[in-house]
């Protein structure tokens, strides 16, 4: 949520900030904003709109200078208007700062500073923090210098309830970035002669390959040819490590693919088979995950499962919890991190707890950890961004091995935890009831997976037609059973959140109970029926539905017949057991709301007021 990118050395800082920008700009997109630093002067350009807006601002404008700092914004305080864009100025028009995160207590802030005699122009918390942190400064009677502005930037973030990753410039201090986080990512990019501050380091990747990522309460100072890692309260920082960003500029270009979520969506193979490469084991007919750091008899000793996530995390976390029971023979309950962080719910010794994250930053997700690590819960990561701040604050679990996923709605992401929870499921069964052939038997249909993911994108020409027809749809209903129900509820997000039609997710038994009252001829109805114990009652479902003159679109399985008679279109995916069948149904419906999305000429990648991770509360 949110993204910044800032820029010392030898090389004009402008055009690294904007291609950083555009990289980060799935983060928030709704405003942006650079400034940099040439003949003593702070040269800040920022407006509403894209990054192309500020682009177009800068050929007009340019801001020359080798040293500065930028922002992407999704709005939390104030709309995206150009005055709410950062960076943001201090009283004397000398400091600027971009930040991320929310002041909780800027309403008390902005008080005490409006009574000292200052004015603001936005109405962000962020430009709160500028006045602040210029004011100690002003104020300050040490020699002016990067130990002044260090001192004024610690002494102001002390003053601040909420969280924050910020990067402050100073026309005192030309040759120095400061940036301080807590609770929001912020990395120090390392070069030769030039380093960077960045809140994801994905943004640079063009021109360095390593990064520090700070913890909260560090405070860095970075200049040209290196920095400094303090603590918020003056101390020297714990021990950090120089992590190599184990991605290539390529793994976050578009390709030969329109979109993003398109490229994402055709890489599944590849990352369902990255996130089983190594792990499963024909010798123990069972999966190994070192990561998790636990024993046979550790494993055995757990009684209860509780996953945790948000959106489409959560969504995997409720296939999780059908593979985890019935594969894995323990109870299992999946929980919402918004939910989770505040509601205390009794767990005792044997309780696992999962924190499901693609991004391993989600605000509500790092509360739900810090609550269960808090009460001496083991609590393992399900994340995707190795360096996030979940993976290392959970210490222990299962990496998805994905690659950096791009596009706002998720979807590589969804198969690569859906596919994690089906190793789990399998270790904690052959620990327990499952026999090696058991084990074997679900070994081999997940080495099958792959390539029917493959056959199962095959779909996609079929799929864009049928998207056609619906167009004129004010709505669409998702429905499935058992391990499909959830993908019921990912089917309705998915389609929601790119195309901004009105959509809903349930089990197609519930249809009579209350949403059968929605059918009409322009709401489609979508089911989930792939040849399983439920085929039958899915059936009855569906005629339920045209009865009432509802167009159905069925995903099937290949060689089953029966829903060609009833539904308007039919999709089929390959036949695999019912446990794996929502790595493959839901692939249809990726597509489905991928090309719905474009034909309706949504904007695919970034779709209005959504981000990628969900920084703040
Ligand atoms: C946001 C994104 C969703 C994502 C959710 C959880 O809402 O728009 O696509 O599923 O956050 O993100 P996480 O990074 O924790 O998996």
């Amino acid at each position: 949520m949110c993204g910044i990118v800032g820029y010392i050395g030898k090389s004009l800082a402008a055009p690294i900030l904007l291609d950083g920008l555009r990289r980060l700009e799935y983060r928030g997109y709704d405003s942006a904003g650079l400034a940099t630093v040439s003949d003593g002067r702070l040269e800040t350009r920022k407006c509403a709109g894209r990054i192309q807006a500020l682009a177009d601002l800068l050929k007009k404008e340019p801001a020359p200078g080798g040293v500065g700092i930028s922002h992407t914004r999704w709005a939390t305080h104030g709309r995206p208007v150009d005055e709410n864009a950062h960076p943001h100025a201090d009283g004397s028009g000398r400091l600027v700062l971009v930040h991320n995160g929310v002041i909780e207590n800027y309403q008390a802030l902005r008080a005490q500073l409006v009574e000292a005699g200052h004015t603001f122009k936005s109405q962000t918390d962020t430009e709160i923090l500028a006045h602040l942190i210029g004011k100690l400064y002003d104020e300050a009677r040490a020699p002016h210098g990067k130990a002044r502005l260090l001192e004024a930037t610690r002494a102001g973030l002390k003053q601040v309830i909420g969280t924050y990753g910020i990067a402050v410039l100073h026309l005192d201090v030309p040759e120095t970035i400061i940036g301080a986080r807590r609770g929001s990512p912020l990395a120090v990019g390392l070069g030769r002669g030039e380093h960077f501050l960045v809140s994801d380091p994905q943004a640079i990747i063009a021109h360095s390959q390593e990064a520090v990522y700070l913890k909260d309460y560090d405070v860095a100072v970075v200049g040209r040819d290196g920095f400094e890692i303090s603590t918020l309260e003056g101390g020297i920082a714990g021990s950090y490590e120089v992590t190599k960003v184990d991605f290539t500029s390529d793994d976050v270009t578009l390709g030969e693919f329109p979109h993003y979520m398109l490229k994402e969506i055709f890489e599944q193979p590849h990352s369902v088979r990255d996130a089983l490469r190594g792990r499963l084991s024909k010798d123990d007919a069972s999966a190994r995950l070192g990561g998790l750091n636990m024993t046979p008899q550790e494993l055995r000793d757990v009684d209860r499962v509780i996953i945790t996530g948000c959106g489409t995390a959560y969504h995997a976390g409720l296939v999780g919890e059908y593979l985890i029971e019935a594969l894995g023979h323990v109870p299992c309950e999946v929980e919402f991190a918004s939910e989770f962080r505040y509601r205390n719910m009794p767990m005792d010794k044997g309780t696992l707890v999962l924190a499901v994250s693609q991004s391993g930053e989600t605000i509500d997700t790092l509360a739900a950890v810090r609550e269960s690590v808090r009460k001496g819960h083991r609590t393992l990561g399900i994340c995707n961004n190795v360096a996030s701040t979940i993976a290392r604050e959970c210490g222990a679990g299962v990496y998805m091995h994905a690659g950096p996923e791009i596009g706002v709605a998720a979807t590589k992401s969804f198969t690569s935890q859906v596919t994690v929870f089906t190793l789990l499921a399998l270790l904690l069964g052959r620990i327990r009831h499952q026999s090696s052939s058991e084990g074997l038997g679900i070994i081999k249909a997940l080495e099958a997976i792959p390539a029917q993911i493959e056959r199962a994108l095959e779909t996609s020409d079929q799929i864009r037609e049928i998207a056609a027809k619906y167009v004129g749809a004010k709505g669409m209903l998702f429905m499935g059973r058992q391990y499909n129900y959830p993908i019921a509820l990912e089917g309705a997000l998915k389609m929601k959140e790119i195309t901004y039609l009105q959509c809903e997710g349930h089990p197609s038994a519930e249809l009579k109970h209350g949403f059968i009252a929605l059918i009409e001829p322009d709401m489609p109805s979508v089911f989930i029926a792939p040849d399983d114990t439920m085929f039958e009652s899915n059936l009855n479902s569906i005629e339920q539905v045209k009865a009432r003159r509802g167009p159905v679109i069925a995903i099937g399985t290949e060689g089953r017949k029966g829903l060609e008679q009833v539904a308007d279109d039919v999709v089929y995916i390959p036949r695999c057991p019912d446990y794996l069948s929502p790595l493959l149904t839901i692939i249809p419906l990726q597509l489905l709301s991928y090309h719905m999305a474009v034909h309706l000429g949504r904007d695919v990648d970034k779709p209005r007021n959504l981000a990628k991770s969900v920084t703040v509360e």
